[in-house]
């Protein structure tokens, strides 16, 4: 059953149109993994599904109903969280802190269960933890909320591979739990292991919508690059 549905999104910066007839949709409990170029639209798109930006044009759904011109704080109670690109932790905030900005919904006990790893630094500043227990942290505020669909903008960027592992076994977690996974990588072969389905933006247009597991490599890089037949 769908979750998210989107039609026919438009967005625009002023004049600049950064995303034209964007369609998809995000079962309960699925994963979408979103990729393309620097600037192709993909942190457009997380950020107007959050409510962050607004869309110009065409429609989205939670579960039906209509939420296109919903503040952002609607769409945290209807049970949208944002993991923003670059983390934005307050960096003067303890890493518990930080979590509870994101809401009550999940007891804390809840989230140091999922991230064992922040239950040793939640009293730490924010600033003094390494880059990985930065995401960590980031993630646990938008699990805060007690979302149904949470939409990752690059949690991988910067970090050691094997940390990264980390972050998608948690996610795998998520999944298990019936969270639903909208996530920008920019790693193609995770972000293929990661999303049922694949999405490929290319100045600000789907240029590729697949089955994750039905997409050869060599397709998604031609979409990707934008050298496709
Ligand atoms: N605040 C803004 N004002 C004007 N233009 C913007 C703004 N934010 C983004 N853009 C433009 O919109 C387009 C899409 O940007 P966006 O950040 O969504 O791309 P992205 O796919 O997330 O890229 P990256 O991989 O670099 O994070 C780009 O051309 C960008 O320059
Ligand atoms: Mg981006």
């Amino acid at each position: 059953m769908t979750l998210l549905r989107i039609e026919d999104l438009d967005v625009h910066y002023g004049d600049f149109q950064a995303l034209s007839g964007v369609s998809l949709s995000v079962d309960h409990g699925g994963s979408l993994a979103l990729v393309g170029a620097n600037g192709a639209g993909k942190s457009t798109l997380l950020r107007t599904i959050a409510g962050a930006h607004p869309a110009t044009g065409g429609r989205i759904t939670l579960d039906g109903t209509g939420i296109t011109t919903a503040p952002p704080h609607h769409r945290v109670r209807a049970g949208i969280a944002l993991v923003p690109e670059g983390r934005r932790l307050f960096p003067s905030l303890t890493a518990e802190e930080n979590i509870k900005v994101g809401g009550r919904a999940w007891p804390l006990d809840r989230v140091y269960d999922v991230f064992p790893l922040i239950a040793r630094c939640r009293n730490r500043r924010a600033a003094l933890l390494s880059g990985g227990e930065q995401q960590a942290v980031a993630i646990a505020r938008a699990l805060a909320s007690g979302p149904r669909l949470l939409l990752l903008d690059e949690i991988s960027l910067g970090l050691a591979p094997a940390v990264v592992d980390d972050l998608y076994d948690v996610l795998a977690v998520l999944r298990a739990e019936g969270t639903a996974l909208v996530l920008v990588e920019q790693d193609l072969a995770r972000a293929r292991a990661a999303g049922d389905h694949l999405i490929c933006l290319l100045e600000g247009r789907v240029v590729l919508a697949t089955a994750a597991a039905d997409a050869p490599l060599e397709k998604v890089i031609s979409a990707y690059f934008g050298t496709s037949q």
